[in-house]
């Protein structure tokens, strides 16, 4: 029997349903179809003020993301490669991640985290993903095995939101499959430790 996981997808870009939002909405949809409840907090919802470590988390937006993470058991974070790394908003927003580290489950802690880039070329969409997947490994969490790197020069999204590469919309269903995976492990695993005690 299969736990409820929540997944919990961040990124995008400014623009409301940019290429990076498309994809998380694409992970999001496969992580709901294997039973995880799923939030995306995407575009406008992170913008926020420049993180200032002495201020903490300020705004609504940047206490509704931390609380967001603080619960989630899996998250996807998506950015576009802006000059061959990952873009401000996004970045910015996981600079707020700090406020978590003396959490119970600091920073993204004990969670698995699957990353995905969109870049108008394959050197930004690479360089982009292994930079996610460096932070998140700052933050503590667990990087899928397998990440995503999306050219939006040979692979598009239809209106209907899947993506018109199928070898792509496969990546992102398997990156769903891996962290609902991980998480529903963790879960039992903390319930049956629980248990012992
Ligand atoms: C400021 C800026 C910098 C960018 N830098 C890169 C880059 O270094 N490499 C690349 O392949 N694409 C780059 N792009 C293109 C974006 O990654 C691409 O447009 C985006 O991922 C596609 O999604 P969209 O739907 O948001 O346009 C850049 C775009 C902007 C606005």
């Amino acid at each position: 029997m299969y736990e409820t996981v929540n997944v919990v997808g961040v990124g995008g870009s400014s623009r409301p349903g940019s290429t990076a939002e498309q994809a998380l909405r694409v992970v999001l949809d496969a992580a709901q179809q294997r039973g995880a409840s799923v939030q995306l907090i995407a575009g406008p919802a992170l913008a926020m003020p420049l993180y200032d470590p002495r201020n903490g988390a300020p705004t609504p937006q940047a206490r509704r993301f931390l609380t967001a993470v603080a619960a989630a058991d899996a998250l996807v974070i998506a950015s576009p490669a802006y000059h061959g790394g990952i873009s401000g908003l996004v970045k910015n927003a996981l600079d707020h991640v700090e406020e978590l580290r003396e959490d119970t489950r600091p920073y993204f802690s004990e969670r698995a985290v699957g990353c995905v880039a969109v870049a108008q070329g394959w050197q930004g969409a690479v360089s982009t993903l292994a930079a996610l997947r460096d932070v998140t490994h700052a933050l503590r969490g667990w990087p899928t095995p397998l990440g995503a790197a999306i050219n939006t020069t040979t692979s598009r999204f239809s209106p209907a939101g899947d993506c018109k590469d199928p070898h792509v919309q496969r990546q992102l269903e398997e990156i769903a499959a891996q962290v609902v995976e991980f998480a529903t492990m963790r879960t039992l695993a903390t319930r049956t430790e629980s248990a012992r005690r």
